[in-house]
């Protein structure tokens, strides 16, 4: 993570996701200008129809589905191997998830240690888990927003990269909520990236610093 590439070397990421693959639009959009330290080597779905992967083939990206086993929130352990053994078949460096609506167990990060990144459409540590900008919306947030976070083998609990705060509107409803929340997520998505791949950023303990 502390290693700065070489000005030459462009980060690859694999992108794991299991539905409309907004998020990973951003980064295919970022990946795409001459300038952006990282480019996309491969997309996963659990998700046999997932338009994420539609925009991976538009995008003449490597588009993979493999499926997810008999769990509902998790995969199976010998599917987390497949997955990984897919990532390290494209030389993947960093794993981005991008609504992957399955939690990845020890194995999985093990595989990646400090590699794998998470967008989350709320202001952790508030609203982990389902639907966080209606869990803001519900509980009467005024303010709601969206994180880039490392991910550790807790629940939407790793140290934070980057943050993104949305006004709660009394008009909004869950869905305009999280159009907006989506916004910025669009925006601090491939900035975490860039920090990431420019190696501008060192962890010490729970935090995430900018190196001078
Ligand atoms: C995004 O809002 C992302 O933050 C969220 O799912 C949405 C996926 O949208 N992820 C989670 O809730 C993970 N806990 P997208 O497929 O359009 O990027």
């Amino acid at each position: 993570m502390s290693q700065p590439t070489s000005p030459q070397h462009k980060l690859r990421l694999g992108v794991l996701g299991s539905g409309s693959g907004t998020n990973c639009q951003a980064l295919l959009d970022a990946c795409a200008k001459p300038d952006f330290p990282a480019e996309i080597a491969v997309i996963i779905s659990d998700v046999e129809n997932a338009k994420i992967l539609d925009r991976a083939r538009q995008a003449g990206i490597e588009a993979r589905w493999i499926a997810p086993g008999k769990f509902r929130t998790k995969l199976e352990p010998e599917v987390e191997q497949r997955y990984v053994a897919a990532l390290r078949q494209h030389n993947v460096e960093l794993v981005c998830l991008a609504g992957f609506m399955r939690v990845l167990k020890d194995d999985f990060l093990k595989a990646f240690p400090g590699r794998v990144i998470n967008i989350h459409p709320a202001l952790l540590p508030a609203f982990p888990g389902l639907e966080s900008w209606k869990q803001a919306l519900d509980h009467g947030a005024k303010v709601a927003g969206c994180t880039v976070h490392f991910v550790d083998a807790g629940v939407d609990s790793g140290p934070i990269l980057v943050q993104a705060a949305v006004p709660v509107l009394d008009s909004d409803t869950a869905q305009t909520l999280h159009a907006r929340i989506q916004v910025e997520e669009h925006r601090i998505y491939p900035e975490a990236v860039r920090l990431i791949a420019e190696g501008r950023l060192r962890v010490e303990g729970r935090r995430v610093l900018r190196r001078e």
